[in-house]
């Protein structure tokens, strides 16, 4: 799989183009675009990014790529994340890195939004991969119990013991919904519920997605 997730990735930072505002993923597949950029930098590509995690933004640095934030501009030009799962129609689940707040906004601000994938990331139905759900620590246990209410087996992540903390000092509840038949309406509905932050299902976003598969490159762009 790390081959099909470092063919996917090479191919898309081709994609990155001088002067260009790029946004970083985040998770296994994006930390290798976030690689092959840095050597591009270092063979005179200027760019500048914009990363969706604390994590990523650690490997750019390492890498020499230049950082802004939001304060100096809101126009990305090109994001490049990885997914847990995608369908046919290039609606996906996201977050099992527990990026998925900082990785919407990112994406949300991006011109062109790139997915990269290993094979084993296609599905026919979302839903298989737990969809993570972003929760305020105040009160997730009132969350957790309407989320029990729609069937979701909604389990509180752990680390270490612990609740697992995001970057924006969140917590996140797993929901195993098995099968997902109307992703964009769970995705509205998920974020109508008080204490919800983001889910992680993300619909109608991706542009293009790139997939490496066996030795071959798989590609499809939104219609
Ligand atoms: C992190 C994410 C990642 O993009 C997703 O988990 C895929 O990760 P990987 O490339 O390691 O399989 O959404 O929040």
């Amino acid at each position: 799989m790390s081959l099909e997730k470092q063919s996917a990735a090479r191919a898309a930072v081709e994609e990155v183009k001088e002067g260009m505002l790029v946004g970083l993923g985040t998770g296994s597949t994006a930390a290798y675009a976030i690689s092959f950029l840095g050597e591009k930098v270092r063979n005179g590509l200027n760019i500048t990014a914009i990363p969706t995690s604390e994590a990523s933004k650690q490997q750019a640095e390492a890498e020499g790529i230049l950082l802004t934030d939001f304060e100096h501009t809101i126009r990305i030009d090109l994001c490049i994340d990885g997914a847990d799962e995608i369908d046919s129609e290039l609606n996906m689940i996201k977050g099992g890195g527990g990026a998925l707040l900082r990785e919407k906004i990112v994406a949300a601000s991006a011109k062109r939004y790139l997915i990269i994938i290993d094979s084993s990331k296609q599905v026919e139905t979302l839903g298989a991969f737990p969809l993570p759900v972003e929760v305020i620590p105040f009160g997730w246990q009132v969350v957790l119990g309407k989320l029990e209410g729609m069937n979701a087996r909604p389990e509180l992540r752990k680390s270490g013991g612990q609740p697992f903390v995001t970057d924006e000092g969140n917590y996140i509840i797993d929901c195993s919904f098995k099968s997902i038949l109307e992703p964009a309406q769970l995705e509205t509905d998920l974020n109508r519920i008080p204490g919800v932050v983001e889910n992680g299902l993300f619909t109608g976003m991706c542009d293009r997605m790139i997939m490496g598969m066996g030795d071959q490159i798989f590609s499809k762009e939104r219609r």
